[in-house]
């Protein structure tokens, strides 16, 4: 596939997925004039509708989060996939057949997904050398060790798990072997350099090795647990960030759990917890990568699974864990439950004792969010005391204890958002502390009110703090809304032979990115007579999209374009003439400034007579 052919694939996909369709498939457009309007599905909006979207320019852009761009570029932003793994789901989603990219696709594209590519294959070999390690006469320990924690050879191979003996250059001479330099190990994670430029291997100090893969079936990285407690290294290390591996937005398990119809997700701390709860028949577990759950995360649950149990360690760091998690997935709106594990320091060491199906009765009395916070929250201001009849009950010790509880789960309650579930414990907290419902409803009311404007200040600071840095940087703000509001005008052709009758050329406009956005423009008038404001957006990066998008849709609601465009392009012209006047003057050319001068005045006539 050429770039021609590339490119051509790339339009067709923009042209069969109409970006109102598919945006409407993450928020709820509503029709305002000549475009939709919809709260923003890309980040937390919750008051005014931010997120604009025409469906004659098929861009969207949002005005709270600067996020924006055509379908492809909305896709990437909502599911967190890079530019090839959007446009193969818009692709499927209007059916399209994805042809073969390998050696193919635009010049950035393809080296992107080619090293991609690369490091796929140097983990899919590592893989292969770690887990024949484990066969062969090195790999001993680390066998002994898998066998000593009840890891089956069935497990073992099914996920590919491996050995890495102490050394300094084993996999890398390995690799090495294959035919892979050692830059190429270093780019898969594999291998580090010294500060005179040699490489050693990542995992050097004799560890059992886990391939972390994803949804597509590819290794992106590894965990390495450290099989005896010498050396000060940490008990696991994993591959650092690349190309492929980015810890916060995948789940070790996904790519068995995936396949798991419950329609939940387990989420677990460690790998070894994941391991052994698959191994005992519970093929849901997913854990995250060595670090906190985080909001790339909760959606891939959303997205997997629907719901979600935390089965995190019961010590203090693991409850700490599960109510952060929980926040993040009640944020995404997912149903979360918590289990608890009752016998053993984790759900590994649960399993290994007692067993799968013992496991599946604890996910049967995993305790909703809300209940667990709440059961909680009264452990902690509770006390055991023994009754006259000798039975043990939990009470508040004193009026302050109750009054902080009450405090804190009526903080808790104001986070409910459905309003059964926040009847239901609302009912329940009243109970347990003896104050009426009436009034714990009237201190929910508070908190929430009081958060709802703390909010809505820290969003006027944040948007004030905004527009008063994009000012910052603009000398002349009245020549910087021309450029703005004249490149918006030429995405119409008229304009564009207005303004090219005039005499304008891209590099009049005076802000970097204007010039580069019209140079695009120009570019494309010239060449296919038309501007294609998808491709266009395949020109800037991340950053400068984010305002380009902002340009191309604030037209301001402009009826006769032509007509507007007059005034933007008398500031934008009269300024560079100056500037060029300026210049001459300095050079003291004068006789080219009577020249221009004169001839200026002939064109400011000749348009007066058209
Ligand atoms: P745990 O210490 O609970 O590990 O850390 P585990 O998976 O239960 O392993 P075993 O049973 O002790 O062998 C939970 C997770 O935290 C990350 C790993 O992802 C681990 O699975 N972790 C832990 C690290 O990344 N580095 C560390 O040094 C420790
Ligand atoms: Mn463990």
């Amino acid at each position: 596939m050429n770039d021609a052919e590339f490119q051509s694939f790339i339009d067709e996909v923009t042209d069969r997925n109409d970006i109102c369709d598919v945006i409407s498939e993450y928020a709820h457009l509503k029709r305002v004039g000549n475009r939709f309007a919809a709260l923003c599905p890309l980040h937390n909006d919750k008051k005014s509708p931010s997120l604009s979207v025409s469906p004659d320019k098929q861009l969207f852009h949002c005005f709270g989060c600067g996020a924006g761009g055509n379908v492809i570029h909305f896709i990437m932003a909502a599911e967190h996939l890079d530019f090839m793994d959007a446009v193969k789901l818009l692709a499927d989603r209007a059916g399209i057949p994805v042809p073969e990219f390998k050696g193919g696709g635009s010049s950035s594209a393809r080296s992107s997904t080619d090293k991609k590519q690369l490091i796929y294959t140097i983990n899919k070999e590592a893989g292969r050398y770690f887990f024949k390690n484990l066969a062969g006469d090195t790999g001993g320990d680390g066998y002994l060790y898998l066998k000593n924690r009840g890891i089956k050879n069935s497990t073992i191979k099914m996920f590919g798990m491996g050995y890495a003996p102490e050394g300094w250059t084993n996999l890398i001479d390995y690799l090495k072997g294959k035919g892979f330099s050692e830059h190429e190990v270093y780019e898969a994670g594999l291998a580090k350099m010294r500060d005179n430029g040699t490489y050693y291997d990542s995992f050097y100090d004799g560890r059992i090795m886990i391939p972390i893969i994803n949804v597509q079936g590819n290794i992106i990285g590894f965990g390495g647990r450290i099989i005896t407690d010498k050396g000060n290294t940490g008990k696991y290390l994993n591959t650092p960030e690349t190309l492929v591996f980015h810890k916060k937005e995948n789940l070790f398990g996904l790519n068995f759990a995936k396949n798991d119809r419950s329609g939940t997700l387990l989420l677990m701390e460690g790998y070894m917890d994941v391991i052994s709860l698959h191994q005992a028949g519970i093929t849901n577990a997913v854990a995250s990568l060595g670090t906190a759950f985080t909001e790339e995360q909760a959606k891939l649950v959303k997205r997997y699974g629907g719901k979600a149990v935390l089965c995190y360690d019961s010590d203090e760091a693991g409850k700490k864990a599960t109510v952060r998690a929980g926040e993040i997935l009640t944020a995404q709106n997912i149903k979360t439950r918590v289990l608890t594990v009752t016998d053993g320091k984790d759900p590994d060491e649960f399993v290994r004792k007692s067993g799968g199906d013992m496991f599946r009765v604890l996910i049967e009395r995993a305790k909703p969010l809300f209940e667990y916070r709440i059961d909680e929250l009264q452990k902690q201001y509770k006390i055991e005391t023994e009754g006259a009849d000798g039975i043990e009950t939990s009470v508040f010790p004193d009026a302050e204890a109750t009054v902080e509880f009450t405090e804190a789960a009526a903080a808790l309650l104001a986070e409910i958002k459905n309003p059964v579930e926040l009847e239901i414990y609302t009912k329940r907290v009243a109970d347990e502390s003896g104050v009426s419902v009436d009034s714990l409803k009237a201190s929910v009311e508070n908190i929430r009110f009081g958060v709802a404007r703390a909010e809505e200040r820290r969003e006027q600071q944040l948007q004030r703090r905004r527009q008063a840095q994009a000012m910052s940087k603009v000398e002349n703000v009245k020549l910087y809304n021309a450029e703005r509001l004249l490149l918006n005008l030429m995405c119409d052709k008229p304009v564009y032979r207005l303004a090219a009758d005039k005499g304008l050329k891209y590099d009049d406009f005076t802000v970097e990115l204007h010039r580069k956005l019209a140079k695009a423009m120009f570019d494309m008038y010239d060449a296919d007579g038309a501007v294609d404001l998808g491709r266009l957006l395949q020109v800037f990066d991340d950053e400068e999209r984010r305002t380009v998008s902002g340009i191309l849709l604030d037209d301001k609601n402009t009826q006769d374009k032509k007509a507007a465009a007059e005034q933007p392009l008398k500031i934008i012209l009269g300024d560079r003439n100056l500037r060029e006047q300026d210049k001459l003057l300095a050079e003291g050319n004068l006789d080219e400034v009577y020249r221009l001068m004169i001839s200026r005045a002939a064109g400011k006539n000749k348009s007066k007579e058209n």
